[in-house]
């Protein structure tokens, strides 16, 4: 091996021209997916614009903006007018997500959904509740059923979110054709702040460590994943995405199949938040952020910048 001063480092680094023939990772939209949020009204998020709620009219006016600006593929989140403890909004065949889905018909946009009741539920917790606790196997059709009818509803892929154990198998049995994008490493996160308060989906009680991941676990979020490849599931997810570079490289080289890492509204609202303080600069910072999740292994990307993104890039 050569070494100074025969190899310096630095002549790939000495124009932009150059930079870019040996740069190793890039950004293509492609490879990412707009995080929608549809509920009976609209409600602007100026600090957050990506995290702004829509109607469905609205959220039709949006997708023809994301498709004409490139973007790809989106996630719809749904917010019902009333919730109850299962969550029946989930599956309501008139449902938002469900009337959402009906009006974006005929998009080239690919659509998928999030698959969970928290949203839906008035106690806030991804499933059904007993005896003070989330019940496991109750869920599971609950969840099974949604997923049916966001298909029924013209979805073309499901994402359950919800961290019971056997929902990939549960919504594989209803849905034999349907690609799911497991949320399999899902880590109870501080990160999901911004979110909840845009889905309106925090626990009334308690909080999601009953379900969702430990933080301080790796080798866990491979059991995940084996579970959920085994279960049937097409694509795996880490989530968050940022503080979990190190569970992104570990999953994508034990697993085969593509992954998907989610970069949460936390990691988002930080950048926005301290970019608006004049700390650093967006842009920069988001497109740093964005190449780091897929330099660590992820094949596609969730984000809120998604639609800044197509303008940048
Ligand atoms: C629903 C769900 C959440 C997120 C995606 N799906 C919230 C949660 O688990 O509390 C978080 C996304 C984000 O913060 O951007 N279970």
């Amino acid at each position: 091996m050569s070494t100074f001063p025969v190899t310096r480092l630095r002549r790939l680094r000495r124009t932009s021209g150059i930079r870019n023939l040996v740069r190793e990772t890039r950004l293509d939209l492609d490879d990412f997916v707009m995080p929608l949020f549809v509920g009976p009204e609209g409600l602007a998020n100026e600090d957050l614009p990506g995290l702004s709620r829509h109607s469905v009219e609205t959220l039709v006016a949006e997708a023809d903006e994301l498709e004409r600006l490139g973007v790809r593929a989106v996630i719809l989140f749904g917010i019902p007018e009333e919730k109850d403890d299962e969550g029946s909004g989930a599956w309501d065949d008139d449902g938002i997500v469900q009337r959402a889905l009906r009006a974006l018909d005929g998009t080239s946009l690919v659509r998928l959904t999030d698959v969970c009741l928290c949203e839906y539920t008035s106690h806030g917790h991804c499933g059904v509740i007993r005896d003070g606790e989330v019940s496991n196997d109750e869920t599971l059709e609950l969840i099974a059923r949604a997923a049916v009818s966001h298909v029924e509803a013209g979805a073309d892929a499901v994402c359950p979110s919800d961290m019971m154990d056997g929902r990939v198998a549960a919504i594989r049995d209803e849905l034999p054709d349907t690609p799911i994008v497991a949320y399999s490493a899902k880590y109870a996160s501080a990160f999901y702040g911004p979110f909840r308060e845009a889905a309106e989906s925090a626990p009334a009680f308690g909080d999601r460590r009953g379900y969702q991941m430990d933080p301080a676990n790796v080798r866990e979020a491979l059991r995940e994943c084996e579970q959920d490849v085994a279960e049937g599931a097409d694509v795996l997810m880490v989530k968050p995405a940022l503080p979990y570079l190190d569970v992104i490289r570990a999953t994508r080289e034990r697993f085969d199949l593509p992954l998907a890492a989610y970069n949460v509204s936390g990691e988002y609202a930080m950048v926005k938040a301290a970019a608006t303080k004049g700390f650093l600069d967006e842009q920069q910072a988001a497109i740093e952020s964005l190449t780091a999740i897929k330099r660590a292994g992820a094949d596609l990307v969730f984000s809120y910048w998604t639609k800044e993104l197509a303008r940048w890039l």
